[in-house]
């Protein structure tokens, strides 16, 4: 068909799919993810390759790549192998412009909580922090991490099960239930692009029968 580009993904550049996947599977969630290592040094990373994949357990699933250009691992995937520990929190629209900045790669004796500007709070079941500003945050114990392969751009996708969550009262309704409008979280698109959980996006769909 003349009118449709066909892509056999074996036969063009990871760089080049990766702009493909992340443009056309979107808008994707950010989970802004803290771990430790052994030696005690946190870390703060974002990670849109995530979702929540499971209510009973509550897992939730995220996916920390090898480098593209070079092949090289992430801290937040060390630090997972030494302490099988991550706090999730997500992402709202004051918060995004730092988070961006926390996606850069310090060394892993920065702590990006204090680079980036974000209130570290203690989590009550597992080492690493969450983040204070975060209306929603997760503290998680992971139970499997899955390489997906060896080269630039394999992901390793984290299996990590919920043990205890933070939810911020202020977005609760009078039936403590979480509301859609109120969190105002932020999602990734393709290249620099970001969308905003707003009103006007929003739209209901009542469930068939
Ligand atoms: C919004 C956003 C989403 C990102 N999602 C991912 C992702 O899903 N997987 C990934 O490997 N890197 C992702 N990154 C890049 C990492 O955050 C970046 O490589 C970071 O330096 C990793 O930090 P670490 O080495 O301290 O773990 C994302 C960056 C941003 C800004």
């Amino acid at each position: 068909m003349e009118d449709v580009l066909q892509i056999d993904p074996d036969k063009i550049p990871a760089q080049e799919l990766q702009t493909y996947l992340q443009a056309a599977v979107a808008p994707r969630p950010i989970a802004f993810a803290s771990t430790i290592d052994l030696e005690g040094n946190i870390n703060l990373s974002p990670f849109s390759f995530f979702n929540v994949f499971s209510t009973n357990p509550p897992i939730l699933v995220f996916s920390p790549s090898r480098r593209v250009r070079d092949n090289t691992t992430k801290h937040t995937l060390e630090n997972i192998l030494e302490v099988p520990e991550v706090s999730i929190s997500m992402v709202t629209y004051d918060m995004a412009e730092r988070m961006s900045y926390a996606s850069s790669e310090f060394p892993k004796a920065i702590n990006e909580f204090e680079a980036a500007g974000f209130a570290a709070s203690t989590s009550v079941k597992i080492k690493p922090p969450h983040v204070a500003e975060s209306p929603v945050s997760f503290e998680c114990v992971v139970e499997q991490v899955i390489p997906l392969g060896n080269e630039g751009g394999a992901g390793n996708l984290v299996i990590a099960r919920v043990v205890y969550m933070h939810i911020r009262k202020k977005h609760l309704d009078h039936q403590y239930k979480l509301s859609n409008t109120s969190l105002d979280l932020v999602a990734r698109m393709g290249g620099d692009y970001y969308c905003r959980v707003i009103p006007e996006s929003l739209f209901q769909i009542k469930k068939p029968g």
